[in-house]
């Protein structure tokens, strides 16, 4: 599909966007704008290369996908066909060689922010999903299995005053923090490089409103260690981004490491977790329970992993709500444009 036939630069939107301010944010800046309708679901390096360079033409921009891997050729053939800007439809930017973009004299952009809200609030249905057996549950009445009230019946765990270990308090963990803590009056311990200051003064302030009301007051601590902090929580919830040193960072000694009965929720990426080790674990603690987004290997799934009933799996729906969506496009789009504009980058990935 082609908009604006004659506009000056070419732009290429690897999978079409929702909503419409995107586009007319790339029309306003004169773009002819081609959005990529191949049968393909995922881009292969081939295809976007075609895409790319299609009848010899010039490429000045992409917006691209989180599916597709941005490495050092693809950045060379943007650089060759004239690109300046790579912007990227996602807030993870692990698909990107980021240093090779630079090399190539291309600026990437991300899109941060608009789905703070909406990550977390998956993040917290995830957790209360796994840890009081919803789908579990779901299937066993579809199954026509229900024979009526029982003591015993899909009994889960209480979240209420529990604590929640958060890796990587950022924009998101935070978010979700305060979800867990204002809902649910939990106490939080987090993993981050930085001391969150900010988070720890919200819930403090939150901490003196419950205990002005008569209540029992929450925490908000930095612990030294993820060990620590696996080896404390009754919910640890991932939202850090994957690095070299995120790979496998719940790894089979540090999932041992965790309560038996824990809920274990990854919105962050699939490789933080090795999937085979985690798929034994759940095989092996019954009441350990997990709620997935992401995936080692996604499309695909760890044999076996959607055998067990004590993991919520979901495909990569963390920031799908029609606001945040349509807010990623409009952040790509307004990166893309003012690259073209020859100014910086509204967001970019900081590293
Ligand atoms: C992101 O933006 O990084 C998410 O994983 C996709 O919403």
């Amino acid at each position: 599909v082609v908009h604006n036939e004659n506009g000056s630069k070419r732009v290429v939107v690897t999978k079409d966007l929702p909503g419409t301010r995107w586009l007319e944010i790339l029309l306003a800046a004169n773009c002819r704008v081609e959005i990529c309708a191949h049968e393909d679901f995922i881009l292969s390096q081939t295809t976007i290369k075609t895409l790319m360079s299609e009848g010899m033409r010039q490429c000045h921009g992409v917006i691209g996908q989180l599916t597709e891997d941005w490495d050092d050729e693809l950045f060379a053939e943007l650089h060759n066909a004239g690109g300046s800007v790579f912007s990227n439809y996602a807030v993870g930017y692990n698909n990107v060689d980021v240093k090779a973009a630079t090399k190539h004299g291309i600026a990437v952009g991300n899109t941060p922010g608009v789905l703070t809200e909406t990550t977390a609030e998956l993040a917290a249905s995830l957790t209360f999903a796994a840890a009081r057996r919803v789908v579990e549950a779901d299937r066993y009445m579809r199954k026509g299995l229900y024979l009526g009230w029982a003591p015993t019946l899909m009994v889960g765990q209480l979240l209420q005053h529990k604590t929640v270990g958060i890796i990587g308090a950022g924009r998101i963990g935070s978010a979700y923090a305060r979800m867990m803590c204002e809902g649910h009056k939990c106490n939080i311990i987090y993993q981050d490089l930085y001391q969150n200051k900010f988070l720890e003064d919200y819930i403090a302030d939150y901490s003196k409103f419950l205990e002005s009301k008569g209540e029992k007051g929450v925490t908000c601590t930095k612990v030294e260690s993820v060990e620590e902090l696996l080896q404390t929580a009754d919910v640890v919830s991932l939202h850090c981004n994957l690095s070299e040193d995120t790979y496998h960072l719940l790894n089979e000694d540090r999932l041992n490491m965790m309560k038996k009965d824990a809920t274990l929720i990854n919105c962050a990426r699939g490789p933080v977790i090795d999937e085979v080790a985690l798929t034994n674990f759940l095989q092996a603690n019954e009441n350990f329970r997990c709620g997935l987004d992401v995936y080692e290997d996604e499309p695909n799934m760890t044999p076996g992993l959607d055998h067990c009933e004590n993991v919520v799996i979901v495909p990569h729906i963390a920031s799908a709500s029609l606001w945040t969506r349509s807010g990623m496009a409009t952040l790509a789009a307004a990166n893309v444009a003012a690259r073209l504009r020859n100014k910086p980058v509204y967001n970019k990935p900081d590293i």
